[in-house]
């Protein structure tokens, strides 16, 4: 595996594998990996010549600076964990550039519109989020040409967003969604569990059980029904189960999508696919998770 931190280095070397015909994978990545990373880019060492997995934890799509303070940085420890991939020599590169060398233009200026998807759930909770994301990937898109690109569908209104931005941009990129990988408690793994005390860990699981049992009752109650119950339940787990130190989840939303447009659907043959897509806080760590109804 080789470490590139330069932005024309990157378009050199990925320039040069197009050129003989090989296919370029990118995953996307802001580094502190887990299991979930690892399952995009091992598809992605299957499925291609060449793989980028870039590690850049990218300030302008964060709204909150304390969320950015606190983002877990961890880069020998992941360099060591792609490099530990079973890869053929000189297929991964791991792009670890600094911010100066990410935007050498400042990006005030721009603007996506990324339509409705974007306008929905963690649209207006975090402002100018999708428009960051937006920015790195297309960068990202620009200096790498790739073939496909790798998301974790934990970020499912994310996969939304970059089906858009392609949609913009024009960039002929397979966008390839992957499922989300789950500790063996049914926890969604993601590089923000690292901030959760050992009681909320515990606790965390129950954001999954509640999902699980909301997929089973789908079948004989209607959405609404559903996503009350979904709400209710997590509020008052705290009471159910009493929690060391007060411990208690905070659903800052749950809603029922089409998974296409991501927009709430009332009932469920309003959509020929629907997912539900939650945020909740715990012990001051926002987890968001989703799980496919139809
Ligand atoms: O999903 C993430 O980790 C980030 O949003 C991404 C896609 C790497 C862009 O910074």
């Amino acid at each position: 595996m080789q470490q590139i931190t330069s932005a024309a280095a990157l378009t050199e070397r990925t320039a040069a594998s197009k050129r003989q015909g090989c296919t370029v994978g990118l995953v996307p990545t802001m580094g502190a990996l887990h299991e979930g990373h690892l399952s995009l880019v091992r598809r992605a060492l299957d499925e291609n010549d060449l793989v980028v997995v870039s590690l850049f934890v990218n300030p302008i799509q964060f709204n909150n600076r304390e969320d950015l303070e606190k983002y877990p940085r961890t880069l020998d420890a992941d360099l060591k964990l792609i490099a530990s991939l079973p890869q053929r020599d000189g297929q991964l590169l791991a792009f670890t550039p600094s911010v100066a060398e990410m935007y050498p233009e400042p990006t005030d200026g721009v603007v996506y519109d990324l339509g409705p998807v974007a306008d929905v759930m963690e649209g207006p909770r975090r402002p100018g989020h999708f428009n960051g994301v937006a920015i790195v990937v297309r960068r990202l898109f620009d200096l790498t040409q790739p073939t496909r690109a790798y998301f974790g569908e934990k970020d499912f209104q994310q996969v939304a967003v970059i089906r858009s931005l392609l949609r913009i941009t024009g960039h002929p990129v397979e966008l390839v969604p992957c499922p989300i990988v789950r500790a063996a408690d049914g926890l969604a793994l993601s590089s923000r569990n690292a901030r959760l005390s050992a009681e909320a860990r515990a606790m965390a699981p129950m954001i999954y059980d509640t999902l699980s049992q909301a997929v089973e009752m789908s079948e004989y109650e209607d959405v609404d029904t559903v996503r009350l119950w979904v709400l209710d339940t997590l509020s008052s787990a705290h009471e159910v189960f009493p929690q060391p130190g007060g411990l208690h989840f905070e659903p800052e939303y749950f809603e029922v999508v089409d998974d296409t447009t991501l927009q709430p659907i009332s009932r469920w043959r309003d959509a020929k696919g629907s997912v539900g897509c939650i945020a909740v806080w715990l012990d001051g760590v926002r987890l968001i998770d989703m799980v496919r109804f139809r």
